[in-house]
């Protein structure tokens, strides 16, 4: 189609490096084009984190499950929601700062939408990536270890380094169970296009030599019982109003 699809579309998540290091022309290229992202009412609520210290970076990486390839890769990132800036604003404004969950929203969105940027922007120039939602573990202790004040809350982690693996492509729902025209499809159909997807996720794990398992096994696992369910308290002592 044209290059920039065929990068976005080209996407797999990396999880074993070289230990080829990312020059930081190539970091401040992604920065730029990360930033680059539309923001909510240019509000920029965001900040990164580059943890290049590698006593912090096994720590991180202990914390999040442990993963290894956080403190492995060749840049790992944090990529946080950043309120202090306003925070701040508002205090030499000596208004209060009264936000509602709308701030909190859209830190997240704008973050992200940033993050996927700064992904893609490196992905243009070969390296792999993998978000690291394990991050969100234990995020107080994530919190301490960086001595970050208020208003400064992790969201996820990054990866970035040269791949070291060509994993296959994992295949998403259908577009046509993802994009609807005007409303939202009956049940029947919502099922029917979950059980069609079942059986092509399931046919790529077997392919992949995993065992075997449906999307809906899959989700049913995942989202039967309640995770990280300290994650409203800690925003909130970060500042933020979940209400
Ligand atoms: C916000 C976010 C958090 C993620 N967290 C992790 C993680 O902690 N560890 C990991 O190995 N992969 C993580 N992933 C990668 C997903 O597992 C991966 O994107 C998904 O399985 C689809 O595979 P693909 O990216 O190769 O297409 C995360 C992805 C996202 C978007």
């Amino acid at each position: 189609m044209n290059e920039t699809i065929n990068t976005m579309r080209a996407h797999r998540s990396i999880r074993t490096y070289t230990n080829d290091p990312i020059p930081q022309a190539h970091i401040d290229e992604a920065m730029l084009a990360g930033q680059a992202a539309a923001t909510s009412s240019s509000v920029q609520p965001y900040c990164v984190l580059h943890i290049t210290d590698g006593d912090k970076r096994q720590k991180i990486a202990n914390l999040c499950g442990p993963q290894q390839k956080v403190h492995d890769c060749a840049a790992f990132f944090i990529i946080c929601g950043d309120l202090r800036k306003h925070m701040l604003i508002l205090e030499r404004a000596n208004k209060p700062y009264e936000t509602g969950l709308e701030a909190f929203l859209v830190a997240s969105i704008d973050a992200s939408l940033f993050a996927q940027n700064f992904v893609l922007a490196f992905e243009s120039l070969g390296y792999g990536t993998c978000y690291i939602g394990g991050l969100r573990n234990d995020l107080p202790a994530v919190d301490k270890l960086l001595g970050l004040p208020k208003g400064v809350m992790p969201f996820y982690g990054l990866c970035v380094g040269v791949p070291d693996e060509s994993p296959t492509h994992r295949p998403r729902l259908a577009p046509d169970s993802v994009l609807y025209e005007n409303q939202y499809p009956s049940d029947d159909e919502t099922n029917a296009s979950i059980d069609r997807y079942d059986k092509v996720y399931e046919q790529y794990l077997v392919d992949r030599g995993a065992k075997p398992a449906t999307w809906s096994q899959a989700i049913a696992k995942k989202f039967s019982y309640a995770a990280r369910e300290g994650l409203g308290a800690y925003f909130e002592s970060k500042g933020a109003d979940l209400h």
